[in-house]
């Protein structure tokens, strides 16, 4: 149900905050739904332990949530080094390897996950999975220069098959526009056997893509909220 896909979410967000932020800690503010929880309990944490931590956004989303709990915003000009990023995932596999930006988030998310000693996804049970692709089925997203969109399009399809829709704004006409001007690309991929790895390099060399949703050996752990309220682990 609703109520309980909210409560894992909740659970994941707050098992997280509570084993990684600690003082004096610069903390990575992912995006997204599960995020929200996270920065509750850490605005509960930084007010009752009496805690110094500095928040760095990884969105416009996460920048009005810190701002809105009344947390220590921070940006990458005066802190290039986080010690944790805690931020929610599409899906993750097996091996940890992870599908990010549906929520369109994904080139700040990176920068900032890759900035970071540590990354930790917080999500709820739907978004674990055994291979990419078998929970999450709208497909790696992709962020790209808006002129360069039929291309990078057709190149991607053409290397590594599938199908990609440009992502439609729901209250606009026209395309999601990102926080930074470009547009996503959604890539229904077919084989859900290809190293993502080289798929990830391999796109990002095509002019005019950005950044790819794939996060591949950048998390660490992953929390995973469950109906019943408990938490599962994998690192
Ligand atoms: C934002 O662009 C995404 O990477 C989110 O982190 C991801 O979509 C998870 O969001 P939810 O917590 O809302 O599922």
């Amino acid at each position: 149900t609703k109520m309980s896909l909210e409560q894992a979410k909740q659970v994941a967000a707050y098992r997280a905050v509570d084993e990684f932020v600690t003082n004096n800690c610069v903390f990575g503010v992912g995006s997204g739904s599960t995020v929200i929880y996270a920065v509750q309990r850490l605005a509960e944490k930084v007010e009752t332990d009496n805690l110094k931590v500095t928040c760095i956004p990884t969105s416009f989303q996460a920048k009005q949530l810190i701002l809105k709990h009344n947390l220590t915003l921070g940006e990458l000009d005066t802190h290039p080094v986080l010690d944790v990023t805690i931020d929610g995932a599409d899906e993750v596999d097996a091996n940890m390897t992870l599908i990010k930006g549906g929520g369109g988030c994904l080139l700040q998310e990176k920068i900032v996950a890759s900035c970071s000693k540590k990354l930790i996804v917080i999500a709820d049970y739907t978004k674990d999975s055994k291979k990419l692709g078998d929970r999450y089925k709208k497909g790696i997203p992709i962020e790209v220069i808006p002129m360069a969109y039929v291309p990078i399009k057709n190149k991607i399809v053409g290397l590594f098959g599938g199908e990609i829709k440009l992502r439609s704004a729901i209250a606009k006409a026209g395309p999601v526009v990102t926080d930074n001007g470009n547009f996503i690309l959604d890539w229904l991929f077919i084989n859900q056997d290809l190293d993502w790895q080289n798929v990830d390099t391999v796109i990002k060399m095509i002019p005019g893509v950005v950044e790819t949703g794939l996060f591949v050996n950048m998390c660490q752990k992953a929390y995973f909220g469950q109906p019943e309220g408990i938490v599962n682990e994998r690192s």
